[in-house]
């Protein structure tokens, strides 16, 4: 497995960032769409400030970019401060050049029928775009991809799950106490990431060394999902010094 170490996270997630940009830039160059699959929560915050960044002073532009969220919680009002069409809106898309048609994120205001449907339609929408070109990641400290959570299968797709205690634990800041946390969210699958052309998992922080160490070097098993990885050739990790530090 892949791993490269950057003495910190910011110069580690201006490396992604450049990434990104080359790939858009590349795709721009033959006329071609970049479909990016995004993730939310601390890790990515400032991938996205130097994507905005390189919009603001290089010109990047974002207008031919179609964007995938991973996950929502359920159920969830998208106006919320704590929805993640917010945090999109907040740290990244209301300071960039995407058209907001371009953007998709799982729907937290689905009647619980509706849902299946709807996970169906966004499998099929990634499809339809060609599939995902980079999928970037963060990683739970349950060692979650997504809301996929232990127990998760590795052809597992779009689909409503339940939240590990942990995960509502760690989300508990955000909402003002972990009973205020939604019990459920809508994730993209460990197969639906497995189909992105490329995948970049990030993590910063001594907290998340312990979970990392069981990611790269650890038995692959449905207790620890992000370890399907392993089974991936192309996927890369991009930590900080803290967060590779168990490491062997
Ligand atoms: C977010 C997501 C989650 C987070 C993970 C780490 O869209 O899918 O898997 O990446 O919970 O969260 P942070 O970055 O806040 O430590």
């Amino acid at each position: 497995l892949p791993v490269t170490v950057y003495p910190d996270s910011g110069s580690a997630s201006r490396s992604v960032a450049k990434r990104i940009a080359d790939l858009i830039r590349r795709k721009q160059s033959k006329g071609e769409t970049t479909v990016l699959g995004l993730a939310t929560g601390a890790t990515p915050v400032k991938v996205y400030a130097e994507l905005i960044r390189l919009h603001k002073e290089e010109g990047l532009s974002f207008a031919d970019v179609v964007t995938f969220n991973l996950d929502e919680y359920y159920p969830m009002q998208p106006d919320a401060a704590q929805s993640y069409v917010h945090f999109m809106k907040e740290q990244l898309f209301n300071h960039i050049d995407i058209d907001m048609n371009n953007v998709h994120i799982p729907t937290g205001t689905l009647a619980q029928e509706e849902i299946p449907a709807f996970c169906l339609a966004y499998e099929q929408k990634i499809s339809s775009f060609g599939g995902l070109d980079l999928q970037i990641l963060g990683i739970g400290r349950t060692g979650h991809i997504g809301f996929n959570e232990p127990g998760s299968a590795p052809n597992s797709g779009t689909r409503l799950v339940t939240l590990d205690d942990l995960t509502r634990r760690d989300a508990a800041h955000d909402f003002g106490g972990k009973e205020k946390v939604p019990t459920k969210a809508i994730t993209m699958g460990i197969g639906t990431i497995f189909k992105a052309r490329e995948i970049i998992l990030m993590a910063w922080n001594r907290k998340k060394a312990g979970i990392i160490k069981k990611a790269v070097e650890g038995e692959i098993s449905s207790e620890v999902p992000a370890t399907y990885l392993q089974l991936s050739d192309h996927v890369e990790f991009v930590l900080d010094e803290e967060a590779a530090s168990e490491l062997t």
